[in-house]
């Protein structure tokens, strides 16, 4: 375990800022930009933006907490933290099996992850030849029906995505993400505001912002927090120990609450600007709010169509996002990528490119979900991307954040977690081991078992 705790201030902080940067390239993705405005609008709008921004803060940060203070204190991939941990600590090996579990929840989600992001590749392309200049609302639906119902197109870019990726991991994870994240995370979050401008300024503003923070008890049901609690753990990139694979580079003395608060806020900002960018233009079309996956790749090449500058503004947006997409996925893999590296001594560009191929063969049922087998379905209503995407969301990665979050509170001795907190006094320790000993556990749990099973609430469960 080596403790890289010295070092001049300037280096220190040169390495605090990129775990940061990695950190924000991580959690800053689809999962913000596409998911989190599709998912508001099929969930009742401010309903779920309340649950979200509750479960980011209650359950988010401290997980996320949890999770870079178990990687920085095992200095490993996840899998060998954690079996470090275990013996010095003579604990169950059992608590291993978390991070089997978060590899394979990384590699599903990237396998589904991937699709979209090739979307993004593809309007890259559609908006550098003007395709939605001027362009009516039947147009922009009927591109998007049109492109993802070709699932020879959509495998290429799916595979072009992947390819892209593996390009990044083989430079290795600090290289790959420096420039990426410290040039194109703040050009996005400008272009955001672009798209904000033009939101507040299309007529239909004012509906948006009552539509996401207009809330109603009477529209929250179970699966508004089953919904809800899943997309902060994706968000923040929880529960599958990819912020602890991260965590395992950040410098001793490095605060991490004060890092952590940085990335739940940038994360949860890009949600939200996203969202009051789209909803505009949503209700100003006559658009439907919940009509999926598509929302995103119908509302802003609309929005670009029509604002001066459109395909340049454009253009640049579908890249940046392909850019911010990639710097999610290498983290994704990372879990994975470092036991292979580290247990098998095998060659990080190898594993990457047989990561790669894995998942662009599952990726091929997300693919063929929105044309081919769009009729087709596992569980008797879910296509196989909606299935895979249920699973990790909203199964997966709350039991892997479920087990840290127990692994961290009732498992790990209480002068290391002090210590790697940097918390002295009794007030914040009892507080804290209060947050993710119990409220966070318990939070997870009855969110989860209820959502899955709304009919305990009602009795109905009986037949
Ligand atoms: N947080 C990423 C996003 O919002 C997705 C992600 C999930 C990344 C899980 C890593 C692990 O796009």
């Amino acid at each position: 375990m080596s403790e890289e705790g010295g070092g001049s201030p300037h280096g220190m902080w040169s390495s605090r800022w990129l775990f940061v940067l990695a950190a924000v390239g991580s959690a800053v993705g689809l999962g913000n930009i596409w998911k989190f405005p599709y998912l508001t609008g099929s969930n009742g709008g401010a309903a779920f933006v309340l649950i979200f921004l509750l479960t980011i803060f209650l359950v988010g940060v401290p997980m996320l907490m949890a999770e870079v203070l178990i990687g920085r204190q095992g200095r490993n991939s996840p899998l060998n933290s954690l079996r470090l941990l275990v013996q010095q600590h003579r604990r169950s090996g059992w608590w291993v099996l978390v991070a089997w579990f978060g590899m394979l929840a990384g590699i599903l989600i990237l396998s589904y992850y991937s699709v979209v992001a090739g979307w993004a590749l593809w309007y890259i392309v559609l908006m550098s030849m003007g395709a939605f200049e001027g362009a009516a609302v039947a147009t922009a639906q009927e591109t998007y029906a049109a492109f993802t119902g070709n699932p020879w197109l959509v495998g290429i870019c799916h595979a072009l995505f992947l390819a892209l990726t593996v390009i990044f991991i083989r430079r290795g994870v600090v290289k790959g993400l420096e420039t990426t994240n410290r040039i194109f995370m703040p050009l996005l979050f400008v272009l955001l505001l672009v798209l904000l401008g033009y939101g507040m300024t299309s007529g239909g503003f004012g509906r948006a912002f009552d539509f996401m923070f207009d809330f109603r008890w009477e529209d929250v049901t179970t699966s508004t927090w089953l919904m809800a609690m899943g997309q902060s753990f994706f968000t923040l990139s929880l529960g599958m120990c990819c912020m602890m694979s991260y965590g395992a580079y950040v410098p001793s003395n490095a605060s991490i609450p004060g890092t952590v608060a940085m990335i739940a806020l940038i994360s949860t900002g890009v949600s939200l600007l996203v969202s009051l960018a789209i909803f505009p233009v949503v209700f100003v079309n006559g658009l439907e709010p919940g009509q999926g996956p598509g929302l995103m790749f119908v509302t802003l090449p609309l929005a670009f169509g029509h604002m001066p500058l459109g395909a340049l503004f454009g253009f640049l947006f579908f890249l940046l996002v392909s850019f911010a997409a990639i710097t999610s996925a290498i983290s994704m893999t990372e879990p994975a990528l470092a036991y292979l590296v580290e247990e098998y001594n095998a060659k990080r560009s190898r594993v990457a490119v047989t990561l790669g191929v894995v998942c662009w063969f599952i990726g091929l049922g997300t693919v063929l979900s929105f044309n081919v087998l769009s009729d087709f379905t596992v569980d008797g209503s879910r296509t196989i991307f909606a299935f895979i995407d249920r699973l990790t969301q909203n199964i997966m990665l709350p039991v892997g954040g479920l087990l840290i979050a127990l692994f961290c509170a009732w498992r790990l001795p209480r002068r290391v977690v002090q210590s790697q907190l940097g918390i002295k006094r009794e007030g914040p320790w009892w507080l804290w081991q209060l947050l993710i000993g119990i409220v966070t556990p318990f939070s997870v749990l009855t969110i989860m078992v209820l959502g899955l099973f709304p009919c305990l609430l009602n009795g109905s469960c009986t037949t």
